[in-house]
């Protein structure tokens, strides 16, 4: 038994939950009893006040109002109301927000946007650790556009920009390690060569503070149902900076982004502003689910987040470090200013550790070959429950847990 520093105990771990800004935000989530959910960069939990908002949307505005709704529910005005929510959480200004598509084709459209606002350049830049739709998309747009992919060196995705680029599309936090790059940074890099660049805010948005009007950002993307908590599937944001608004071609124009969509006109003339990002019907029933969701964010500094999230992950790698440093590799980066919400664990095991912990009620998830990756969502993770998670981990490493035979054949979506 490892006698622990005063800082490492349980005790000290809810006396850091009692002193945090963020305290009481925990009782705005519905989360089974006795769990410790570690997954929120998977899947966010359920805030309360989505199972009431969507049966009201669902039950009187689609039941009762039927096609009235769009106007006297303001299902129109949905999407706009989201935006306004995210805003404040990516330093986005309110018009520069367009909320409806799923991250992927949010990505689609962006990338061949953004190429087409440089024409006579042939290189889309791509790190190679980055989330496998932003490669997969990557690909596909410079196949369509007639133009290049090139791989970077993540450990400096400058080195290979040139005036041949059109984008850069990066990942802000990497969703294997969590490592964060730096976002103005690489941005001032990019322009200094005259390229744009795309930014994936999927693991940042809701955790990570953001300001991409200040970072003097171009494009972003990002998904909603992680550490917004939008539910399974929500819908994606996507940011464009207004001086590229006005020239923007994206490349699925329907009749929502359409400057007047009732005028039903034969040709296609975009709106202005970011609302010609928009294709088709806005999805009502996921953005009042996404705008419920987002109450919990409700008079919540940034800044606090980012304060609980580092305090959370910190304390993480100061338990794994103590408790069962010879045994894991720490992954994520152990400089502050560089790491995002999670830490990843490596393991020869990893599968077998995390099927076992999520056995005892600790839900982290597994990423191949070798990583057991968890979230801290720091509107509902308490330090008391990294604490107990790492307890759990303890035990599951002693008793080798990970090495039962079930774990050795793995589920489809682990
Ligand atoms: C960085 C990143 N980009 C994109 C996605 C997924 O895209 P979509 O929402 O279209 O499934 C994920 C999903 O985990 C992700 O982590």
């Amino acid at each position: 038994m490892v006698t622990l520093p005063t800082t490492l105990t349980r005790d000290a771990a809810l006396a850091l939950d009692a002193q945090s800004p963020l305290r009481g935000r925990r009782d705005l989530f519905t989360l089974p009893e006795g769990l410790v959910y570690l997954d929120g960069n998977s899947l966010g939990a359920l805030p309360r006040s989505v199972p009431a908002r969507v049966a009201r949307v669902v039950g009187e505005e689609w039941g009762q109002g039927l096609i009235g709704s769009w106007n006297q529910a303001g299902w129109m005005e949905l999407a706009g109301r989201v935006t306004a929510r995210i805003g404040p959480l990516v330093g986005a200004r309110g018009v520069d927000l367009h909320v409806g598509d799923s991250t992927t084709v949010s990505l689609f459209k962006v990338m061949v946007a953004a190429c087409r606002l440089r024409p006579g350049r042939e290189v889309v830049v791509v790190e190679p650790g980055t989330f496998p739709t932003d490669g997969y998309v990557a690909d596909a747009v410079t196949r369509l556009l007639g133009l290049r992919q090139r791989w970077c060196d993540p450990a400096d995705p400058a080195a290979a920009l040139d005036e041949d680029v059109a984008l850069l599309a990066l990942t802000h936090v990497d969703f294997r390690t969590g490592a964060m790059f730096d976002l103005e940074a690489l941005t001032a890099a990019a322009h200094r060569v005259g390229a744009l660049v795309s930014w994936d805010l999927c693991h940042s948005a809701g955790a990570v503070p953001v300001d991409l009007a200040a970072a003097d950002a171009d494009f972003a993307v990002g998904c909603t149902y992680k550490y917004l908590n939008g539910g399974p599937g929500s819908p994606a944001f996507v940011y464009v900076a207004p001086r590229l608004q006005g020239d923007l071609d994206q490349p699925i124009s329907g009749w929502m982004g359409h400057a007047d969509p009732f005028a039903m006109e034969r040709g296609f003339s975009p709106a202005s502003g970011v609302r010609r990002m928009a294709s088709g019907t806005p999805p009502v029933l996921a953005l009042s689910a996404l705008d419920a969701a987002l109450e919990v964010f409700d008079g919540v500094e940034v800044a606090d987040v980012r304060a609980a999230s580092l305090s959370l992950t910190d304390y993480f790698i100061a338990l794994v470090d103590a408790r069962l440093g010879e045994v894991f590799e720490v992954v994520s980066p152990r400089e502050p200013a560089r790491r995002g919400s999670q830490v990843s664990l490596r393991h020869e095991q990893a599968y077998g550790v995390v099927q076992a912990l999520i056995e005892r009620g600790v839900v982290g998830d597994f990423r191949t070959p070798d990583i057991a990756r968890f979230g801290f969502a720091p509107l509902y993770v308490r330090h008391v429950d990294v604490y107990d998670a790492v307890q759990q981990l303890v035990e599951v490493m002693s008793l080798e847990e990970y090495a039962r035979p079930a774990y050795s054949t793995r589920n489809p979506v682990t």
